[in-house]
C-alpha cells in the first residue's frame, strides 16, 4: 500500500492538469448557419427544420421525424401518440428525469415506476413485467448515461400485453443496441437537444418513429401548422387549431442541431475513447465500480459517467467523506444528480394538479400510491451512486490523474478515517 497525504489533510493533489469541461462545442459553421438564417428573416418558420427532421431520420433510417421545441415536449407528443388517456397505467423508471415521467400525467394517465438493472441503470425487464395490469398502456425506458436498454426482453414483453414502447434516447444519441440505433427499436424514440446533451439545439427535442398513425398524432397534438400536409386526412379538420399545444422547433435550433447532427458519431467516438480508457483505468480499484457496458452493445452519447461506491469494501468510509477527500485531490465528482421520482413530492402528495388527478379522476382503474422502499434496487443503486463529467476533448494526462486520485483515496482510507472520526 502506498502511504501519500491526502489532499484533503494538507497533501499535494492527485490532479494537477486544468481541465475545460467545454460543452457544447459550437464552432463558426454553427454560427453561420444561424446568421444565415437571421439574414433571411426565417425566425419563426423556415425549411431548416423540416432539413434537420429529415436529416436525423435518415440517420436513424426511419420514416418520420418531427422536431420539438423540447425533449418534454417529445414525450408528451409520444405520449398522446400511442394513446395514453385518463386513467391507462405507463410504466417508467424511477431513476431518469422527470421529463420521462411526467408528461404521462400530461395525458392523465398514471406513472407506475419501475426498479433498475443494478448494472447497466436502466429499466429492469422483469420488474417492468412484474407491473403491467390490464390498465398498462405503455412503457417509457430511458437508455441511461448512454447504455441501452435491454430492448429484445422490453419488446417481448410489449408484443404480448399489445403495449407500445416509447424510448427515451436524451442520453443516448447515436447508441447502439445489438445493430440498431436506440430510439428505433420500441414505437417511438424521443431525444431532447438541450444545451448540455450529446448533441444540441439550445433548446430542443425531435421524436421519430416509422408509425404513420403515431406521426399523425403527434404532429395534431403540437403542430397545427404541418396538419394540412399530413399523408391522410384523419386529422385535417383540427388544422386550424391542432389540440391546443405548440411545440414546434426554433428555426435557429434547428439550425444549430442541423450542424451538430454531422460531427455526432465523431464526438461520441472522442467520449468514448476518454470514458472507455478512464473505466480501464478504474476497473479493479477496491470499493469503487466504474460503469459497465454489456458486450452487445455501443454506448453513445455517454451524456455523463457514473461510478458506484461500495461501502462494504470502503470499512466504514461514507460515500460523502470519500467524495469530499477526491474533490480535494481535484477530481470533479458528486453525488447523484437525479433525485428518484417516486420520492419526490409530486409523486409524493399527488394533488398538484387539483382534486388527485389524475390518480383519483373519473377513469383511475386502481389506487396508486408511492412509497419508500417500492424500488429496492434503484433506492440502493441510487444511494450510491457518484457522478463525473463526460470528458470529450483529448485528456490522456488528466484521466491517469483521475485514475490516480481514485487509487491514492482508496489506499489511504485510515487517513480518511482518522479525519472524519
Ligand atoms: C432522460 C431525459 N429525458 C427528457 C429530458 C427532457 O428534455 P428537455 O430538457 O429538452 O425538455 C431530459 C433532459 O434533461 C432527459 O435527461
Amino acid at each position: 500500500m502506498k502511504r501519500e497525504k491526502l489532499a484533503l489533510l494538507g497533501g499535494r493533489k492527485a490532479v494537477v492538469t486544468k481541465h475545460e469541461f467545454k460543452w457544447p462545442i459550437i464552432t463558426e459553421e454553427e454560427i453561420s448557419e444561424v446568421v444565415k438564417i437571421m439574414r433571411k428573416g426565417e425566425i419563426s418558420i423556415s425549411k431548416v427544420v423540416k432539413e434537420f427532421e429529415q436529416d436525423f431520420a435518415a440517420y436513424h433510417g426511419v420514416k418520420y421525424a418531427l422536431a420539438q421545441n423540447n425533449g418534454t415536449a417529445a414525450l408528451h407528443s409520444a405520449c398522446f401518440a400511442v394513446g395514453v388517456e385518463p386513467g391507462d397505467e405507463v410504466i417508467v423508471p424511477s431513476y431518469t428525469w422527470w421529463a420521462t415521467a411526467t408528461p404521462i400525467l400530461s395525458c392523465n394517465g398514471i406513472p407506475i415506476f419501475c426498479d433498475i438493472d443494478p448494472k447497466t441503470l436502466c429499466a429492469d425487464p422483469q420488474d417492468i413485467r412484474r407491473k403491467i395490469t390490464p390498465y398498462t398502456k405503455a412503457i417509457i425506458v430511458t437508455h441511461m448515461w448512454g447504455h441501452p436498454c435491454e430492448m429484445d426482453e422490453i419488446m417481448k414483453i410489449a408484443k404480448l400485453y399489445k403495449i407500445a414502447v416509447i424510448e427515451d434516447a436524451s442520453h443516448a444519441h447515436g447508441a447502439i443496441y445489438k445493430g440498431r440505433k436506440v430510439g428505433t427499436i420500441g414505437d417511438i424514440g424521443c431525444f431532447s437537444l438541450q444545451g448540455s446533451k450529446p448533441m444540441v439545439a439550445g433548446e430542443g427535442g425531435i421524436l421519430i418513429t416509422n408509425n404513420q398513425e403515431y406521426y399523425e398524432r403527434a404532429v395534431a397534438l403540437g403542430h397545427y401548422e404541418l396538419i394540412n400536409e399530413l399523408p391522410s386526412d384523419k386529422y385535417k379538420k383540427y388544422a386550424h387549431t391542432g389540440l391546443g399545444w405548440k411545440y414546434r422547433m426554433h428555426p435557429l435550433a434547428a439550425a444549430i442541431a442541423k450542424v451538430q447532427l454531422k460531427y455526432l458519431d465523431e464526438r461520441i467516438e472522442m467520449r468514448r475513447r476518454n470514458l472507455e480508457y478512464l473505466t480501464m483505468g478504474l476497473t479493479g480499484i477496491r470499493g469503487i465500480r466504474p460503469p459497465y457496458t454489456a458486450p452487445y452493445v455501443t454506448r453513445g452519447g455517454w451524456y455523463e459517467y457514473r461510478i458506484l461506491y461500495e461501502p462494504e469494501e470502503l470499512q466504514g468510509v461514507s460515500r460523502e467523506n470519500f467524495i469530499k477527500a477526491l474533490q480535494a485531490e481535484g477530481v470533479k465528482i458528486d453525488t447523484e444528480r437525479y433525485p428518484l421520482l417516486h420520492l419526490e413530492p409530486l409523486f409524493q402528495e399527488r394533488n398538484l394538479y387539483g382534486k388527485g388527478c389524475p390518480w383519483s379522476c373519473l377513469y383511475a382503474k386502481q389506487k396508486v400510491t408511492y412509497q419508500k422502499g417500492d424500488l429496492p434496487v434503484s433506492e440502493k443503486i441510487h444511494s450510491r451512486l457518484m457522478s463525473l463529467p463526460p470528458f470529450t476533448l483529448p485528456c490522456r494526462e488528466l484521466l491517469d490523474q483521475y485514475i490516480k486520485a481514485f487509487k491514492k483515496v482508496t489506499e489511504n482510507l485510515h487517513q480518511l478515517r482518522q479525519a472524519f472520526l
